[in-house]
């Protein structure tokens, strides 16, 4: 008789994004009348840039002709895109990141769950709490998380680093030392960011400890205060403890053509294994490349059209975030993020729970927001709004925030 792997039966409830889609399917289907405004989960809403649709068109014409017709990808992504991606992601900034260390994917979301497969099932994680919740899942689905007690909310193994309102949501260095440490900058859920120096804190501490940091920056591209790091590589050392996680989804609208790459540097290791050729190992027996279409229009958002139109598309998602920070200010509400961030993060009224204000916004004021308690623990309390909807569902939801009605 076979056996199912029994770590999935000790995750509680569904992945948060589908509890949430569900909700609201129902909500929806017994008031088929009411408008809906979604800002809970965070997908992008504009189109993508005229500079990309153009490379996907000639990229699906190549595909038609027997001379530029393109099969599998090379395993680590197309040279093209991984030479434009040093170019202008790490050299740009001083960077020490070299094409053999970038490894083409379908998306950060992939990667940041599949880095796990490198790792050993006894290593200890740490995460911040609140958290993107597919770091924490997917390391219980490998059985590296212990117990899930459901009054705590928390998993046994693992150590939760808060960030809340006290320490300016950004992590301390825990009592316990981890060996993997997942940081997400500017974070998911709260918008808020770490300066250079703290970062740095991060990275010597990791080095002294032989600790490695999953370093999420799928938000870098919404980053416009000077002082915050774009990449963990700007910190010295860092090439010797981090993995870096990209995205092509926030800052150029990949979201359903996905597309991302993950950076593990050659200086690496474990002892004397270099991380660079397990992943290499990883990527190449597990995964058959993303395609060349998505990667041809990938490296279309790095020219000069490309960079232009996909920095108007991060100007209008931030000018939503500006609405939704003074309207709920001007509503009363105590908020965080929303600078260098797609995302808001606002405490939740009378005391409210986060699902109790979920619940009053979906059905008083037919607005889809994120509860902060799907975080973690210490996210209870807190609610996260997007700034990824159009301009026009935007300042409507605001009214309807500061009117108290639909
Ligand atoms: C979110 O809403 O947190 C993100 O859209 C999730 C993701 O990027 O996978």
């Amino acid at each position: 008789m076979y056996k199912i792997n029994d770590n999935y039966l000790k995750l509680p409830g569904s992945y948060l994004f589908s509890t949430i889609a569900k909700k609201v399917a129902a909500y929806s289907e017994a008031n088929p009348d009411k408008e809906i405004i979604r800002l809970g989960i965070g997908d992008v809403t504009k189109p993508l840039a005229p500079a990309i649709i153009d490379r996907l068109h000639s990229a699906v014409d190549e595909m038609a002709k027997a001379e530029t017709f393109k099969g599998y990808a090379p395993d680590l992504g197309y040279e093209f895109l991984r030479t434009t991606i040093v170019e202008n992601d790490y050299k740009a900034r001083g960077c020490k990141i070299e094409a053999d260390e970038i490894f083409v994917s379908d998306g950060a979301k992939s990667d940041s769950g599949n880095i796990g497969d490198i790792f050993a099932q006894d290593n200890i994680i740490a995460v911040c709490d609140p958290v993107y919740p597919v770091y924490v899942d997917t390391n219980a689905m490998a059985g590296r998380t212990g117990t899930y007690d459901p009054t705590t909310e928390k998993w046994s193994d693992v150590i939760y680093m808060p960030c809340t309102k006290e320490n300016g949501f950004c992590p301390e260095i825990p009592a316990k030392t981890p060996d993997i440490i997942y940081l997400c900058f500017p974070n998911n859920p709260t918008g808020t960011t770490i300066k250079k120096a703290q970062l740095q804190e991060w990275v010597d501490y990791a080095l002294k400890v032989g600790a490695v940091i999953i370093y999420d920056a799928a938000y870098e591209a919404y980053i416009s205060t000077d002082d915050v790091p774009h990449s963990i590589y700007e910190c010295e050392g860092a090439t010797g403890c981090a993995i870096e996680l990209r995205s092509f989804s926030k800052n150029a609208g990949f979201t359903g053509t996905r597309l991302g790459f993950t950076v593990v540097p050659k200086d690496l290791k474990c002892g004397d294994v270099s991380l660079n050729s397990l992943w290499a190992r990883r990527h190449g027996t597990k995964f058959n490349g993303a395609p060349y279409i998505i990667q041809a229009a990938g490296a279309a958002v790095y020219t000069e059209e490309g960079k232009k139109q996909t920095g108007e598309q991060i100007a209008y998602y931030m000018n939503n975030a500006k609405t939704i920070r003074d309207g709920l200010v001007a509503a009363g509400y105590e908020v965080f993020g929303g600078v260098d961030a797609p995302y808001i993060w606002l405490k939740t009224p009378d005391k409210m729970t986060s699902w109790e204000f979920f619940d009053y916004l979906l059905e008083n004021l037919n607005i889809v927001g994120t509860p902060g308690s799907g975080f973690g623990p210490s996210g209870e309390g807190y609610f996260r709004l997007t700034a990824f909807g159009s301009a026009e569902n935007t300042v409507k939801a605001m009214e309807r925030i500061k009117n108290g009605k639909a």
